[in-house]
């Protein structure tokens, strides 16, 4: 038995040195240890030996296993130390590599014009209103008391949708105006920003589509010294405080009386510039009070509800705040344009 047991050394040790991993270490941690395993089977022969060969034997059995379980545990060690490293190596992560930069995009020069409008008006207690682009001709120009033969109804400078001119792309946000009255019982205070399209031929301050800001407001008792101090309220807000505006008398259907309302230009404060071409003012909107066929057509009795309305052109106006001179670049979508903004 003690060849047997130097032979099973030999071979365990070799095994264990040579083993390549965990696994394999395992297998034979219960090949040479394990219940069932050489070095028990070996041990099962003891019944047959002497009474002086037996704590011999024993205690060379014992020395084995203690021997081979610590060389397992050594190779253990040895192989999870390996299999560390590679992990290690595996896992490297080089801080000093350049990170790939989220490119954070920012808001288009009109929008931000439109944004600012919209603040200003929501701090005066107006809410906003969105309409359909693609709207109805009755809104869009019977309702609003325009004539059947107004030229902004014809073919050559609106897009009609149908045979029918039953549906047009909107040439104004003044539509928006019908859908809230008819809706929504005064008192009304909204403002509706959007796109709106007419065929007009593209150039540095035309634009077959471009963007406007309606404003309605409705209730008992409205006149014209509520639609002054509302948009002298805005124009101080845009431009500073002190900033004067021009009433200038017009004509729009829907309104009566109508006008149109020129600021003090910004850059020269009234003098004369290239900014508003000498003339000291700049155009900013039309406005008036809502006729009193607007309101019937919308359900809303003229004898007992007065109200105001404005429309603002936000691309020019947008030309004006960030000094742009030509529209198009607006629309180019150019970014080495638009990040200046
Ligand atoms: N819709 C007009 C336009 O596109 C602008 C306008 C003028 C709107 C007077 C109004 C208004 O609400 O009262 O030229």
């Amino acid at each position: 038995m003690k060849e047997q047991l130097t032979a099973l050394k030999h071979e365990a040790l070799a095994a264990i040195a040579g083993a390549e991993d965990l696994q394999s270490l395992e297998a034979l941690r219960v090949r040479f240890l394990g219940k069932k395993g050489e070095l028990t089977a070996i041990l099962k022969q003891m019944g047959g030996l002497s009474a002086e060969e037996r704590p011999v034997i024993g205690q060379m059995a014992n020395a084995l296993s203690e021997k081979l379980t610590g060389a397992i545990a050594a190779r253990r060690e040895a192989l999870e130390a390996v299999a560390l490293d590679a992990q290690l190596v595996r896992e490297k992560l080089d801080i000093t590599i350049p990170g790939t930069r989220e490119a954070v995009g920012k808001q288009h020069v009109m929008r931000k014009t439109l944004d600012e409008a919209l603040d200003i008006f929501i701090g005066l207690g107006f809410s906003i209103a969105e309409g359909p682009e693609v709207e109805l001709a009755v809104n869009v120009f019977d309702k609003l008391n325009t004539p059947d033969a107004h030229p902004s109804r014809d073919w050559s400078d609106t897009f009609y949708f149908d045979r029918d001119s039953e549906y047009v792309l909107r040439t104004q946000t003044s539509p928006v105006q019908v859908r809230v009255m008819e809706n929504q019982k005064p008192p009304i205070r909204v403002v509706s920003p959007g796109r709106v399209y007419r065929k007009d031929e593209v150039d540095a301050t035309h634009s077959p589509m471009f963007h406007q800001i309606e404003g309605l407001v409705v209730d008992k008792g409205i006149t014209m010294a509520d639609l002054k101090g509302t948009l002298n309220a805005l124009v101080e807000q845009l431009y500073g405080v002190g900033t004067a505006t021009r009433f200038r008398p017009h004509h729009f259907p829907f309104t009566e009386p109508s006008c149109e309302v020129d600021c003090q230009c910004f850059k020269c404060r009234g003098k004369g510039c290239p900014m508003c071409k000498g003339e000291g003012w700049i155009e900013l909107l039309g406005a008036g009070m809502v006729h009193p066929n607007v309101l019937r057509n919308c359900g809303i009795d003229p004898e007992v509800y007065t109200g105001f309305a404005f429309g603002i052109g936000l691309d020019r106006m947008t030309m004006m705040r960030y000094n742009i001179s030509d529209l198009r670049l607006i629309f180019e979508n150019d970014l080495r344009f638009l990040r200046q903004f």
